[in-house]
């Protein structure tokens, strides 16, 4: 069987430091590799299920998609969609919602953090938010699934649902996709608070570099960052008890593709305030091309789109297919 991948981002906010370092990265190492078939769609469908506006729903998609290229996301190696140009996502996700429990979307634990404590109020499209995922992933027959900590539930959904509907339409139809083990070092912290993971929806922008962040954006955020009045010391693993500390390091390891002991043997002894300029011109240096390629696809919509369109007619003859072999296997009348 083909090994095909299957990722995507929702279109609420601009991507970061660390959508980039912990998944979007890791996307395109796979896709070089060329050992898979890969996907990589903007989730919008995803994206509706918490207020939003949609004015600027479209612009949004394109933004991710630009941020996607400028990572360097092929659009002709890889098949670059919007989830909502393949109708079969859709579709195939009202088939799956037949065959999931609801005591089992009653432990998801994103729907409790995003539906709060007003959980009677949220509506069925974020509590059903898990089956449109497994549906984007089993609608191409996705055998592996590059995601974070956050998403393994999810992920893990997405296998009981192949179990159910394997078994009740007796065939080995969907392969169960496995979840891709991303790099270590990858998980991104906020530069406010090390405890915390660096996020878009952190209330201060300080806590975060963006992908469209300027230089002297990025310099500034990396000089205010939050650390302590200690020297480095020489050996990474002596930082676990100083959570700042480890992240800037971590994020210098992960940009300059080093590990955390070839940092410390080049910076062991000295202080933050030595440190902080080194990283910010690292940074600098590795997001500068990025965000000038972002802005650059941005203002070709006319290219980007193109793209766009491509990806969805690539993802399209892959998936209508599919989901006429599911309805065909579910018993469906068909002309
Ligand atoms: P989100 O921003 O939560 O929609 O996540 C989109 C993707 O980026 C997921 O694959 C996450 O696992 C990854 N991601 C988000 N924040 C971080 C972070 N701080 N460090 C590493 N990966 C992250
Ligand atoms: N739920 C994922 C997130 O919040 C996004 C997503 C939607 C996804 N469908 C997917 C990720 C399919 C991987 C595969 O990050």
């Amino acid at each position: 069987m083909t090994k095909r991948i299957l990722s995507g981002m929702q279109p609420t906010n601009q991507l970061h430091l660390g959508n980039y370092l912990g998944a979007l990265r890791n996307w395109v190492k796979l896709q070089d590799a060329g050992d898979y078939e890969t996907l990589f769609c903007v989730v919008d469908l995803h994206a509706i299920t918490v207020p939003y506006d949609a004015a600027k729903l479209a612009q949004s998609t394109r933004e991710i998609a630009a941020a996607y290229i400028a990572a360097g996301v092929d659009p002709h190696k890889s098949i670059l969609f919007a989830q909502s140009a393949v109708p079969a996502h859709s579709q195939l996700m009202w088939l799956l919602a037949t065959m999931t429990q609801i005591g089992k979307l009653n432990r998801m634990t994103q729907f409790k953090d995003k539906a709060g404590k007003n959980s009677e109020k949220a509506g069925l499209g974020l509590y059903s938010y898990p089956v449109l995922m497994a549906a984007d992933i089993l609608i191409y027959k996705a055998t592996h699934v590059p995601v974070g900590d956050d998403q393994r539930q999810h992920l893990e959904l997405a296998r009981e649902i192949v179990g159910t509907f394997n078994h009740r339409y007796g065939q080995d139809y969907f392969p169960e996709p496995e979840s891709v083990v991303l790099e270590e070092g990858a998980r991104i912290m906020s530069l406010r608070d090390g405890t915390q993971k660096m996020s878009k929806s952190a209330e201060s922008d300080m806590t975060r570099i963006n992908l469209t962040d300027d230089a002297d954006t990025i310099a500034k955020k990396v000089r205010k960052a939050k650390t302590d009045p200690e020297p480095l010391p020489e050996i990474f693993a002596d930082l676990d008890a100083r959570p700042e500390a480890k992240n800037l390091v971590t994020i210098y390891a992960t940009l300059t593709d080093k590990t955390g002991d070839e940092v410390m043997a080049e910076f062991a002894g000295k202080t933050f305030s030595e440190f902080k300029p080194a990283l910010a011109d690292v940074a600098v240096n590795h997001l500068a091309p990025i965000s000038a390629r972002m802005n650059e696809l941005l203002d070709d919509t006319a290219q980007l789109d193109a793209y766009l369109k491509l990806g969805a007619e690539r993802a399209n003859a892959i998936a209508e297919p599919h989901i006429k072999e599911v309805m065909d296997l579910m018993g469906f009348w068909k002309a």
